[in-house]
């Protein structure tokens, strides 16, 4: 029915089709009409309603060009398969089935879009279609599962350095995990893992890049606290090409860490920090701590010098600059 209602649309691309007109043409009620261009407007198409005159195709979605993608890979032989569905509740959902089914590292799940996104702390995520880019990768690195926080470092540094390549735009991280241009959110990292006797056995790395959204495509409740790479830069951002630099940047900073360990990306992450050095509040589960925020120890916690002199450590949970 979807594809009907586009291809009635599409051939009356400069006027309006009214919503009797097209029931009568499909056989359906005016309800079932509206609820198809919901659905439609979900994956990407956007149209124009007028009362009485009905409905216009103004955009198509973009949808993103994997082919190319793909083969890039192959060329240079970075060792990720990848896997896309147009709409899904959420890729982190779809990576674990994945995962528990045998898939392999460096499987990769990207949607156009999602209609739960998963955030932290059981936050939902916004992932409107052919806006940005939705993805869970997974990995399974021989590494004990107190350091899974250091992946979720690493990761969030190799974004900084994609997208600082791909859009041309600077991002600071903020502990643990979200990056941001002007104080607000671009992206964040949702890392989910899984452990047998204490070493790790898979993590699902869960990425959201806001990229091409307008400011009046965010709902009015994000609109102080996210942007876009698009709303940051003036310039619609290539999904395709800020996806490779990132999985090549990746691939780069995970090599490096299985050989050497922590440390370097440890000194990358503090470089891009606009947390350290600040006066902070945490709420994290163990309850409220305020100090400043020092450092990162060596598994990836964050080290905060309390008001008495003395250091806490904190692993999880959220902060506010104060
Ligand atoms: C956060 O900052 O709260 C983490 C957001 C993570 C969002 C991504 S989008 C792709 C993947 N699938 C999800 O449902 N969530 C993550």
């Amino acid at each position: 029915m979807n594809e009907q209602i586009l291809r009635i649309l599409n051939e009356h691309a400069d006027h309006y089709v009214s919503g009797e007109r097209l029931s009568q043409q499909l056989n359906c009620s005016r309800t079932a009409v509206w609820k198809h261009i919901r659905q439609l407007r979900e994956e990407g198409y956007e149209f124009e309603a007028a009362p009485r005159l009905g409905y216009r195709l103004i955009q198509k979605p973009d949808l993103l060009n994997l082919d190319a993608v793909r083969q890039r890979l192959k060329g240079e032989e970075l060792p990720f398969a990848i896997q896309y569905v147009k709409m899904t509740s959420s890729t982190q959902t779809d990576a674990h089935r994945l995962v528990e089914h045998g898939a392999e590292e460096g499987t990769i799940v990207i949607a156009e879009s999602q209609t739960s996104g998963k955030g932290r702390m059981g936050r939902s995520w916004f992932s409107p279609a052919g806006k940005g880019l939705w993805m869970s990768m997974i990995l399974k690195p021989d590494i004990p599962i107190h350091f899974a926080p250091q992946l979720t470092m690493l990761t969030t540094v190799a974004l900084c350095r994609a997208i600082k390549s791909a859009a041309r735009v600077e991002v600071g991280i903020k502990w643990p995990n979200d990056l941001l241009v002007n104080n607000k959110k671009v992206c964040g990292i949702l890392l989910e893992s899984s452990a047998e006797d204490e070493r790790l056995k898979y993590v699902i790395a869960g990425i959201g890049i806001s990229i091409n959204m307008r400011k009046d495509e965010f709902p009015e409740e994000l609109h102080s606290k996210a942007t876009s790479l698009f709303i940051e830069s003036g310039k619609p951002v290539s999904r395709e090409q800020l996806l490779l630099q990132f999985l090549k940047d990746f691939h780069l900073l995970y090599k490096l860490y299985k050989l050497n360990g922590f440390g370097a990306i440890r000194t990358l992450w503090e470089d891009k920090s606009i947390t350290l050095g600040q006066r902070i509040r945490a709420e994290t589960g163990g309850g409220v701590l305020e100090g400043m925020a020092e450092r990162l120890n060596e598994i990836g916690g964050l080290v905060v010098l309390m008001n008495d002199g003395s250091r806490q450590t904190i692993y999880s949970g959220d902060i506010y600059s104060q």
